[in-house]
C-alpha cells in the first residue's frame, strides 16, 4: 500500500535556505537582483556578481541593513571575459561555502537577421550567455561534488525553447543552457548535487532596452497592450526549485506572461 504522506509530514520536508551560502551572477539589476532580495529574505548569504559594481555596492548596503544576519560578498566581474585561472580562483574569494550557484548574467545584442547581424555583438552574447555559464559551473561544481551538496540554477528563457525571427544568436545561446542544463544534470546524477532551469518569457527588466541599444520607443512598442512579467516572478520560481525536499530535482520552469503564448505570439488589447 502506498504511504501516505500527508499522515507521515514526509510531505513538508522542505529544503531550508537559512543560512546557506549562494552567488548570484548577473545581480546588479533585473532578475539576478530579485533572486538576490528573495535569498536574503530566506536568510542565504549571497555572493553577487556584475560588472556595475557600485550597483552591487548599494544592493549590499540595502540588504544588510534590512537582513543582519546576511553577508552580502559583492564581487566585479566580466562573466565573459574572465581567465580561466581567475574563474578557478573564485570560490576561494568567497568568504562562505558555495553551495547554490544561480547563473543569470545574458543579455541579447539587437534583432537583426543572420544575413546582416554584427559578429562582434554575436560573440559578446555566446561568451556572456554560454562560456558565463559554463565557467562558473565548473569552477562551483567540483567543490558541490566534493561534498555532495549543491544545487545549480540556470536562467535560461523561452529562447531556449522556441527560434523566432530576429532571434538567432540569443536563441541559439539559450538552447545552449538548455543542453548544457540537461548534460549536466548526467554528468552530475551520482551526486546530491541538483540542477535546474528556469524559462521565463517576457518579463519587463532593462533586458530590452539593452536588446535595442536604448532605443526608448522600440522598447515601449514590445511592451504595449499587455502586462509582462517582473523580475520577482522568476525570482519566487528560483526559490521553488531550491526549496523542494531534496528527493525532487526540478528540471526546467517554463513561464510565460498572461497574454503571451509563444515567445512572440502576445495578445495587446488596446
Ligand atoms: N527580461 C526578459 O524578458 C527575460 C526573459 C527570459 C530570460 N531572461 C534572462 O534573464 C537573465 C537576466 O536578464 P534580465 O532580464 O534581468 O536583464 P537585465 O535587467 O538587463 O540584467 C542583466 C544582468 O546581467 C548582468 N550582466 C550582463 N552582462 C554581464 C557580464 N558580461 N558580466 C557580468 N554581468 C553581466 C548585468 O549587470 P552589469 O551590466 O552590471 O554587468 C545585469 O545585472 C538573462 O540571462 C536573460 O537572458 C530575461
Amino acid at each position: 500500500m502506498a504511504t501516505n504522506l500527508r499522515t507521515t509530514g514526509e510531505r513538508h520536508q522542505f529544503c531550508s535556505l537559512q543560512g546557506r551560502g549562494a552567488l548570484v551572477t548577473g545581480a546588479s539589476g533585473g532578475i539576478g537582483l530579485a533572486i538576490v532580495e528573495r535569498l536574503a529574505e530566506c536568510g542565504v548569504n549571497v555572493c553577487i556578481v556584475a560588472r556595475r559594481v557600485e550597483k552591487l555596492n548599494e544592493l549590499k548596503e540595502k540588504l544588510e541593513t534590512e537582513y543582519p544576519d546576511v553577508t552580502i560578498f559583492p564581487l566585479q566581474l566580466d562573466v565573459s571575459k574572465t581567465s580561466e585561472e581567475e574563474m578557478l580562483k573564485i570560490p576561494e574569494k568567497v568568504p562562505f561555502q558555495v553551495d547554490i550557484l544561480v547563473n543569470n548574467a545574458g543579455l541579447a545584442l539587437g534583432t537583426e537577421a543572420v544575413d546582416t547581424n554584427s559578429i562582434s555583438d554575436a560573440m559578446t552574447v555566446v561568451n556572456t550567455n554560454i562560456m558565463g555559464v559554463v565557467a562558473f559551473t565548473r569552477a562551483f561544481a567540483s567543490g558541490m561534488r566534493e561534498r555532495d551538496r549543491g544545487h545549480i540554477v540556470n536562467i535560461s528563457s523561452i529562447a531556449g525553447h522556441e527560434a523566432y525571427i530576429g532571434g538567432s544568436i540569443y536563441c541559439a545561446t539559450k538552447h545552449a543552457v538548455d543542453a548544457f542544463t540537461r548534460s549536466a544534470r548526467h554528468d552530475l546524477r551520482n551526486s546530491k548535487v541538483r540542477v535546474s532551469s528556469v524559462s521565463p518569457g517576457a518579463v519587463r527588466t532593462d533586458f530590452t532596452m539593452t536588446r535595442f541599444k536604448g532605443d526608448v520607443d522600440a522598447e515601449a512598442a514590445l511592451y504595449r497592450g499587455f502586462d509582462p512579467m517582473i523580475a520577482e516572478d522568476v525570482a519566487d520560481q528560483v526559490i521553488y526549485a531550491l526549496s523542494r525536499p531534496m528527493r525532487t530535482q526540478v528540471c526546467d520552469i517554463i513561464s510565460l506572461a498572461n497574454a503571451q503564448s509563444a515567445a512572440r505570439d502576445i495578445h495587446r488589447g488596446d
